[in-house]
């Protein structure tokens, strides 16, 4: 890659660094297209976060960045505007910046996951759906599989509080969607969705138990390192389908080009 003062220049901003992958998926998607784009993270503690944001208003050069942990709800007061789906969850993980300087936020999350489903002919329309986890990215499955039609959504968390009010966000923008928050059977749904960190260590518990999850349903796991968590090893060894965190990432590139673009 040859990097000029032609190129266009995006960041990912996140601590820690080490975990990141979006840079990396982003100088390919954008090589493989033919956009002369480079990507680099950047380690920003979340002190300098406002500063850090501020210079980037500045650089005439820069088309965007990327947010990730622990950024992507504090960034929001940093920027000029953010759209209606960044609002609804709460959280942006990219950020455009125009040509005149203005920063807008977006959250292409829930966007990214839905697609990802559909380009792995896995409905969600009419179907049900239990989430497991009700942190910042359950937050964006939950609006994007209500917002894709789900008949029933059940929301299972560690912190039941939290499963409740994200239950009662998602219900009062979603009404055709039958919303709740709790435990509930496994077997009975049709798509499992493990939006917790539960699976990124070795050592991890099972995130729910999944026994009597066969044929006929589907489970997937957000979680992009390891590619296949030992939910989804589980899930392709009871015969369902299974599905990784790095689809859901891909599919968000195209969106990226899309909401970048001036
Ligand atoms: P992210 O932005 O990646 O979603 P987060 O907002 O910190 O990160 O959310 C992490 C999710 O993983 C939460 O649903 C969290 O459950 P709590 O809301 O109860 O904290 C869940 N999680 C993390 N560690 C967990 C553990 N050891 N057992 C069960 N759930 C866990």
């Amino acid at each position: 890659m040859e990097i000029t003062g032609k190129t266009k220049i995006m960041f990912v901003l996140a601590d820690p660094i080490d975990h990141v992958r979006a840079s990396a998926v982003m100088n390919a998607y954008f090589g493989s297209i033919g956009d002369d784009l480079a990507v680099s993270p950047i380690h920003v503690m979340p002190g300098d976060l406002g500063h850090v944001v501020a210079s980037i208003r500045l650089m005439r050069n820069v088309f965007g960045f990327g947010v990730t942990i622990p950024h992507k709800t504090c960034v929001i007061e940093h920027l000029d505007e953010i759209t209606p789906t960044a609002q609804l969850i709460g959280a942006v993980n990219f950020v455009k910046r125009t040509a005149e300087g203005r920063l807008v936020g977006d959250n292409l999350d829930a966007r990214g996951f839905i697609a990802s489903l559909a380009q792995h002919d896995i409905a969600v329309r009419d179907r049900k759906v239990l989430q497991v986890g009700a942190g910042g990215a359950g937050r964006a499955t939950a609006f994007g599989l209500a917002e894709a039609g789900a008949r029933e959504l059940t929301i299972m968390n560690r912190d039941d509080q939290k499963a409740r009010a994200l239950a009662a966000a998602v219900a009062a923008h979603y009404p055709a969607t039958k919303v709740s928050a709790g435990r509930a059977e496994p077997r009975a749904f049709d798509l499992i969705v493990n939006t917790t960190s539960l699976g990124m260590k070795v050592d991890d518990p099972l995130p729910l138990d999944i026994e009597g999850v066969g044929p006929g349903a589907t489970v997937s796991d957000i979680i992009v390192n390891p590619a296949v968590t030992q939910l989804l090893a589980r899930a392709a060894a009871q015969g369902a389908k299974a599905i990784g965190g790095q689809p859901m990432l891909d599919a968000q590139m195209a969106l990226v080009a899309r909401f970048i673009a001036r």
